[in-house]
């Protein structure tokens, strides 16, 4: 891995793409492009300028977030969570070059899986969020677009700009809240059975005396947020 940081200069230099790279997405604060690096197959996931912000903060913000999902990625893997390789990590133009991982993402797949498929699949997704959590890491935007199934069957997970470092009940209890939500909104046929094998997943890597209070609290997030929403 490269890091590098050569000027304090607050030009947000654009030559990090590597010629040819198409653009994949465009999320809310980057522009996810791929292409061919160094003979490798690479998504640059480069932040982009927010106007609405004082530059010197917006510079600082999108280094910030630049260095702390590379180092989340990396230390998920330490632990067993298939996330990308991180290649290089620039915070000039505040982009990760990382490996492009070929799969569909859940979002996609999610509502044709078989009932059983389902089933293993959010079970599985359960165990990695349990391991996130038991050592300490806080996804932050566990939602069904920043998992990735890989042709084996292994899931993989992308986009740690917002995580942080907790083991508090309540950064976990808001962690499986973001996914709960997104699962009724997004999928909401099978969000029920989903969870449920999520939760299973979570009990069973966690082991049910840390699991149990952060189910409990995530319950207790979702009768707060419909406390505030009814009033
Ligand atoms: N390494 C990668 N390999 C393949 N696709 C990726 C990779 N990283 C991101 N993507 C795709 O780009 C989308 C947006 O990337 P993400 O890191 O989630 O950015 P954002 O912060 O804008 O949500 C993902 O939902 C996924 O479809
Ligand atoms: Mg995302």
């Amino acid at each position: 891995m490269s890091l590098r940081r050569s000027s304090s200069s607050e030009e947000d230099p654009v030559d990090r793409i590597p010629p040819g790279s198409q653009i994949l997405r465009r999320g809310a604060e980057a522009v996810l492009y791929r292409g061919r690096w160094h003979d490798l197959e690479v998504v640059v996931k480069k932040r982009v300028v927010k106007s609405y912000r004082i530059p010197s903060l917006d510079l600082k913000i999108r280094r910030f977030r630049t260095m702390r999902e590379s180092n989340l990625l990396h230390e998920a893997k330490l632990v067993g969570v298939r996330t990308p390789l991180i290649y290089s990590v620039n915070l000039d133009s505040t982009s990760i070059i990382m490996e492009y991982i070929s799969g569909d993402r859940l979002k996609d797949v999610l509502d044709s899986f078989k009932s059983s498929e389902l089933n293993e699949f959010s079970m599985r997704i359960g165990v990695l969020i349990g391991r996130l959590h038991r050592t300490g890491i806080i996804h932050g935007d566990l939602t069904t677009s920043n998992m990735i199934l890989i042709p084996k069957g292994e899931i993989c997970l992308l986009d740690f700009g917002l995580g942080e470092h907790s083991t508090g009940l309540e950064a976990r209890g808001v962690d499986l809240h973001i996914l709960r939500t997104i699962l009724y909104s997004t999928h909401h046929t099978i969000a029920q059975n989903s969870f449920q094998r999520i939760l299973d997943g979570y009990r069973k890597e966690m082991g049910r005396e840390e699991a149990d209070p952060v189910i409990g609290r995530t319950d207790e997030i979702a009768r707060r947020g419909r406390y505030v929403s009814a009033r």
